[in-house]
C-alpha cells in the first residue's frame, strides 16, 4: 500500500512519515504543494492521498479518483472542506484523524486569558517601551463566566481544565455528556449568550451552525463579552464581529481561525498584499488576537495526525480494525 502526502511539511511531518512507513509497512511519497491540476498525477499508483484542509470539492475528488486513489486521508479532525456526498458517489473512502484534545483546549484557554488580561496589547506596547497602564486594565479570569459551545472531546477538555481556574462554566450542545456536566451547567444557546463573559467555540462546522455567532447572537450577548474561536472560521460572521467590536458591544476576540483562511494560513506571505479585507480590519483592532490556525500545532498532535493516516490506510486496505491505544497517552 502507498499514500501520497500533499502539503507535507518537511520540517516536522516528514520524520513521522518515515517512522510510520516502517511501523505499518505502508510506503509513501509526498509533495510540499497543495493538490492542484499540476500534481494530481503524483498520486497515481497510490491507494490513498493525504491532505490538510484545502479544496476537496467534487472536481478535486474526481481528479484523484481518476488517477486511481481510493482513500482520502485527512490530516485534520475537521472535514467541513470535503464534499462527502461526492466522495460517496465516487466510491472514495474518507477518514479523519484523532489527536489528543488537550493541545487545542489549552490553546483556547491561553487565548481566553490573553484576551481578558489584554496580554497581546501589553506585550506589543512594551516592545515600544510603553510601560504605562492606560488602556491595559484587565478582568479577573476566575470571576468570569465562560460559555463553551460544543462539548465534544475538545470542548469537554476545556471545561475540565477551566474548572481549576474557578470560573463559572456554562455549556451548550445538542448532545450533552456526563463529564462536562460535572463541571458545567448545560443551558440553551440564548442563556449562554446572555450570561457569558467569554464565549469559546468547539464545534465542527456544518450547515446548521454556519455563522452561529451572528449579528443577532452578538446582540444578545453581555456588554464587553469576548469571542474565542479555535474551531472553524465559518462559525463566526466576521462582518458582525467587526461591527460588534467597533460599537464596543464586544470586549474583544481571539481567533485562531477566520473565514476564508485557506490560501493564506500556512503560507509565508510577508510583503504581499493582504487579500482578506475582513482579516485586515480585525488585525487593526488592539483588542483582537489573531493566530494562523496553530492551536493544534504540538509535536504530539502532528505525530498523531500522520500516524492516523497510516492507520486509516491500513484499516481500509486490510479491512482489519486496529485496536489498542488511539494515541500514546
Ligand atoms: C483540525 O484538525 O481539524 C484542525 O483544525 C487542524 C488542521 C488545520 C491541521
Amino acid at each position: 500500500m502507498k499514500i501520497c502526502f500533499y502539503a507535507l511539511r518537511e520540517y516536522d511531518e516528514l520524520q513521522f512519515c518515515r517512522q510510520m512507513r516502517d511501523k505499518y509497512g505502508i510506503d509513501f511519497t509526498y509533495t510540499t504543494a497543495y493538490p492542484d491540476e499540476k500534481n494530481y498525477a503524483l498520486a497515481a499508483g497510490c491507494d490513498g492521498m493525504s491532505c490538510t484542509p484545502c479544496d476537496m470539492s467534487r472536481k478535486v475528488l474526481e481528479a484523484f479518483r481518476n488517477v486511481g486513489v481510493k482513500y482520502i486521508l485527512l490530516r485534520s479532525v475537521g472535514y467541513d472542506h470535503v464534499d462527502l456526498e461526492a466522495a460517496r458517489e465516487l466510491g472514495l473512502k474518507v477518514d479523519t484523524v484523532i489527536y489528543p484534545p488537550t493541545g487545542v483546549a489549552d490553546y483556547a484557554i491561553m487565548l481566553m486569558l490573553a484576551s481578558v488580561r489584554r496580554f497581546a496589547h501589553i506585550l506589543k506596547r512594551a516592545e515600544l517601551q510603553d510601560y504605562s497602564l492606560r488602556n491595559k486594565l484587565g478582568r479577573d479570569f476566575s470571576v468570569c463566566t465562560v460559555g463553551v459551545m460544543g462539548t465534544g472531546r475538545i470542548g469537554t477538555t476545556v471545561i475540565q481544565h477551566l474548572s481549576g481556574f474557578g470560573c463559572r462554566i456554562l455549556a451548550y450542545d445538542v448532545r450533552e455528556n456526563e463529564t462536562a456536566r460535572k463541571f458545567a451547567r448545560y443551558v440553551d444557546r440564548d442563556t449562554l449568550f446572555r450570561e457569558s463573559d467569554i464565549i469559546t467555540l468547539h464545534m465542527n462546522a456544518n450547515d446548521d451552525n454556519y455563522h452561529i455567532i451572528s449579528r443577532d447572537a452578538i446582540g444578545k450577548m453581555k456588554q464587553g463579552a469576548y469571542i474565542i474561536n479555535t474551531a472553524r472560521g465559518k462559525l463566526v460572521d466576521s462582518e458582525a464581529l467587526i461591527a460588534g467590536i467597533e460599537s464596543g458591544k464586544l470586549g474583544g476576540a481571539a481567533l485562531d481561525v477566520v473565514e476564508f483562511e485557506n490560501g493564506l494560513y500556512y503560507y509565508d506571505l510577508m510583503g504581499e498584499v493582504m487579500v482578506n479585507p475582513k482579516l485586515a480590519i480585525l488585525r487593526s483592532f488592539p483588542n483582537v488576537i489573531l493566530s494562523p490556525h496553530t492551536a493544534f500545532y504540538t509535536a504530539e498532535d502532528v505525530s498523531d495526525m500522520v500516524e492516523g493516516n497510516f492507520r486509516s490506510c491500513y484499516e481500509f486496505g486490510t479491512g482489519k480494525k486496529l485496536h489498542g491505544v488511539e494515541f500514546q497517552r
